[in-house]
C-alpha cells in the first residue's frame, strides 16, 4: 500500500514535471519556438456568427502571413489557438484563463460582444497579456486597463451617429427604444442614443426591454405601438433584432427599425426577412465602398470562404495584422526583448517584459492602413474611425452615408 502510494506519487510528480516542461515549451505543438496568440469568441450560441467571423478574419490574416513571411514573425512561427465561449460571459472568462495559463499565449484577440470582453479583459490585464478586441464598442472595455485595446469606434460616437441620422437625415421627432437589458452594449448604446437624440430636439416616446435569448417580443411591441413612434431604435444583436422585426410587422407597426453594429450578420436578413426593409443601422464598413484596400480584402475573403465578410471579419483581420506588425517591429528594434514572446519563455520575466513592450507598440498604433479604415489608437486605446449607415432595401444592405467622428 505504502509502496503503491509512493509509486503513484512518483508518477504524479513525473506527470507534473513533464507538464511543467510542456508549459515551458509553451504548448509548442511542433516543438519549435512559437509566437502563440489566443482568440476567443462565440462559435456557437445565439450570436454565433460573431465568433465565426472573428475566426475567419484571423484565418485569412494567418494565411497571408504564411504566404508572405513563411508564417513567421521575426524568427518565431505564429500559431493561433481558438476557443469557443458559447456566447457566455462566464465561459469567456474561463477560456481566456485557459488560453493564458495552458496555451500560454502572448496576445489575445476578442471578444466581439462587449459583455464578454468585459468578463475576460481583467484576466488579460492581470496577466499582462495584451488583448485586442476587434469590435467591442462599449467604452468600459478598454477602461479595464492599459493592456486592453480595440480596433473600432466606441458607443458614445455610434449612439450619436444614429441619433443625428434619425433627427437630421430622417427628420424624426419621436422614437421608441427596445433594448437588451442583459447586454452592456445594448444598455450603453440606448443611453448614448437617447442623450444625443434629445439634444437634437427629439423625444423618446416609449422604452421597453428584453433579454438575449427571448423569443416573444409582442408585449413590448404592443406597448411601443401604442406610443405611436416614428421609428424604433433596437440596439441589440441580430437574432433578436430579426425576430423583433417580424413581430413588429405582424403587429402592423410601420415605423422603421434603427440599430447599431450588433445587427451586422448575414443571418440578420435571413431571420428578419422583408420585415427589415426600410430599416437602418450603423456599422464599421460597407461592402459597396469602392476603397481599394477594402475591395482587395473582400476579394481575398470571398476566394477563401465563398461569401462576403461582415465587418467583424474585417476588424478581426485588422486586429491580427496589428499584432503581427507590432511583434515584427519589436523583433526589428529590440530582438533581445522580442525573444521573450517565444513559447519557450512562457511564465518567465522575459515573457512579461516582452508582452509589456508589445503592449507599448500596440498603444502607439498610428495611421495603420486597415481594411476597416485607418486605425490610430488614442490615449484610451480606442480607435477613432468614421461610421457608415446602411439601409436595408429589397433584402440587401445598401450604403447610405458616412459619419465622421
Ligand atoms: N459592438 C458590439 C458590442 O460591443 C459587438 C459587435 C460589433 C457586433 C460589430 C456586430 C458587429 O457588443
Amino acid at each position: 500500500m505504502k509502496l503503491r502510494t509512493s509509486l503513484v506519487l512518483g508518477l504524479l510528480a513525473i506527470a507534473a514535471f513533464s507538464a511543467g516542461c510542456g508549459g515551458a515549451g509553451g504548448g509548442s505543438k511542433s516543438g519549435k519556438a512559437e509566437f502563440v496568440i489566443g482568440e476567443y469568441g462565440s462559435l456557437t450560441g445565439s450570436d454565433a456568427t460573431f465568433g465565426q467571423s472573428t475566426k475567419m478574419g484571423v484565418e485569412l490574416a494567418m494565411q497571408e502571413l504564411t504566404a508572405n513571411k513563411g508564417g513567421k514573425v521575426g524568427d518565431l512561427d505564429v500559431r493561433a489557438v481558438v476557443e469557443d465561449d458559447q456566447g457566455k460571459p462566464e465561459e469567456a472568462a474561463t477560456v481566456v484563463q485557459k488560453l493564458i495559463n495552458q496555451d500560454q499565449v502572448a496576445a489575445v484577440i476578442g471578444e466581439v460582444a462587449s459583455s464578454r470582453s468585459l468578463a475576460a479583459a481583467p484576466i488579460c490585464q492581470g496577466a499582462g497579456v495584451p488583448m485586442v478586441s476587434p469590435s467591442s464598442t462599449n467604452p468600459k472595455v478598454t477602461e479595464v486597463g492599459d493592456y486592453i485595446f480595440r480596433m473600432c469606434f466606441i458607443d458614445p460616437f455610434q449612439g450619436t451617429v444614429m441619433a443625428k441620422f434619425a433627427a437630421t437625415n430622417l427628420n424624426l421627432k419621436k422614437v421608441a427604444i427596445l433594448k437588451d437589458v442583459k447586454s452592456d452594449y445594448s444598455v450603453g448604446l440606448a443611453q448614448y442614443f437617447t442623450e444625443a437624440f434629445k439634444a437634437a430636439g427629439g423625444s423618446i416616446v416609449a422604452e421597453a426591454a428584453y433579454s438575449a435569448g427571448d423569443q416573444d417580443f409582442s408585449g413590448q411591441l404592443t406597448k411601443i405601438k401604442a406610443a405611436n413612434p416614428e421609428a424604433i431604435f433596437v440596439p441589440g444583436y441580430y437574432t433578436e433584432v430579426g425576430l423583433i422585426a417580424r413581430t413588429a410587422k405582424q403587429l402592423g407597426i410601420n415605423a422603421p427599425l434603427l440599430g447599431g453594429d450588433g445587427w451586422e450578420s448575414d443571418q440578420l436578413i435571413q431571420i428578419g426577412g422583408d420585415a427589415l426593409n426600410g430599416a437602418y443601422y450603423s456599422n464599421h464598413f460597407a461592402v459597396d465602398n469602392p476603397e481599394p484596400r477594402l475591395q482587395d480584402f473582400l476579394k481575398k475573403f470571398k476566394a477563401k470562404f465563398q461569401k462576403d465578410p461582415d465587418a467583424i471579419a474585417g476588424l478581426a483581420y485588422d486586429a491580427a495584422n496589428v499584432i503581427f506588425d507590432c511583434a515584427q517591429k519589436l523583433h526589428d528594434t529590440d530582438p533581445t526583448t522580442f525573444a521573450g514572446l517565444s513559447s519557450a519563455k512562457a511564465g518567465t520575466p522575459e515573457r512579461k517584459a516582452a508582452c509589456a513592450k508589445l503592449r507599448d507598440l500596440i498603444s502607439q498604433t498610428k495611421d495603420y492602413a486597415g481594411v476597416t479604415g485607418v486605425i490610430t489608437l488614442d490615449a484610451k486605446r480606442n480607435a477613432s474611425k468614421p461610421a457608415v449607415v446602411l439601409e436595408i432595401k429589397g433584402g440587401k444592405k445598401v450604403y447610405n452615408t458616412t459619419i465622421n467622428p
